[in-house]
């Protein structure tokens, strides 16, 4: 039988076949389930061969691109530790611009109606309810795998939000209509070279194909049958796109259009309201 590999021999491995150290921990503290101080601390300690198996998996996959929070199966957004899957898009940093923006306009709302259309994870949605637990959040998306995460993690944050499966605005016949609706939609373009590096996350959640626009405008065209007099409708996009998202919500007839950067300082998102 092979000896057992040490902490330090694991950390060994994954450096020199190109992981970044710091990646390295990461996924040796996932496969020990402890801290970065103890690793530091015990690095003479053996792995058990199923630790030892499973740390070498993930470091073959982690080699070929799989994004670490697939790996270890969770992802921080917000604040809130969220469960994702390859069923899921992992939520990015920069989408936390329009949980900001969401929250100001929900401010002197009481029991705001609330949509958030391709939740994937339940990362908008449940990022607003975390923070607003008086409002009514619907989310929808059009995956089955997706929304089970989305349900499965609102379950578990313990927070109240009504999952709908199907596509755009078709599985809310019977619903009122809303004060505030958010999407993350796919848009990147078809041909975007970013895609081959994103190729582990559905690509359904990445692109609506062509010039990546058809969703944005989708949801632009008919978020008027759905939002409240007054009612805002903001949308992120890519930081190539704000022009074309701020004509087609003018063109629409949207009032107060106005547009958000992200982190980065790139325009991230966009937004109009409806005065019905
Ligand atoms: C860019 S991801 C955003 C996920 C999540 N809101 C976030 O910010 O991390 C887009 C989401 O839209 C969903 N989607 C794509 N087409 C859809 C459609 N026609 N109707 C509803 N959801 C759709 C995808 O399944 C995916 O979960």
């Amino acid at each position: 039988m092979n000896t057992p590999m040490t902490v330090a021999e694991a950390l060994r491995q994954a450096s020199s076949a190109g992981l970044p150290r710091a990646e390295a921990h990461y996924l040796l503290q996932a496969v020990l389930a402890c801290s970065r101080s103890w690793l530091i601390a015990h690095d003479t300690d053996a792995l058990t061969p199923e630790q030892q198996q499973r740390f070498e998996h993930w470091l073959t996959q982690r080699l070929d691109d799989v994004p670490l929070a697939y790996l270890v199966g969770e992802k921080e957004f917000f604040g809130l530790t969220l469960q994702v899957t390859p069923d899921t898009l992992i939520p990015r940093p920069d989408t936390e611009v329009l949980v900001h923006w969401a929250l100001e306009r929900m401010e002197g709302l009481t029991a705001p109606r609330v949509l958030d259309l391709g939740t994937g994870s339940g990362a908008i949605a449940l990022a607003l309810a975390s923070r607003r637990s008086d409002a009514v959040i619907h989310m929808v998306d059009a995956s089955a795998g997706a929304l089970a995460v989305a349900s499965a993690n609102a379950r578990r944050l313990g927070l109240k939000v009504q999952a709908h499966l199907g596509s755009w605005f078709e599985p809310l016949a019977g619903q009122a209509r809303f004060d505030l609706i958010v999407s993350n939609p796919p848009y990147v373009a078809g041909n975007d070279h970013h895609l081959r590096a994103l190729r582990h996350e559905p690509r359904s959640a990445l692109t609506p194909e062509g010039n990546g626009l058809s969703d944005l405008g989708h949801l632009t065209q008919h978020a008027p049958d759905w939002l409240s007099p007054g009612g805002w409708l903001l949308l992120e996009h890519g930081w190539d796109q704000a022009d074309a998202v701020a004509s087609l919500l003018q063109e629409r007839g949207f009032g107060d259009v106005s547009l958000r950067h992200d982190l980065g300082g790139q325009p991230r998102a966009s937004g109009g309201r409806w005065a019905g």
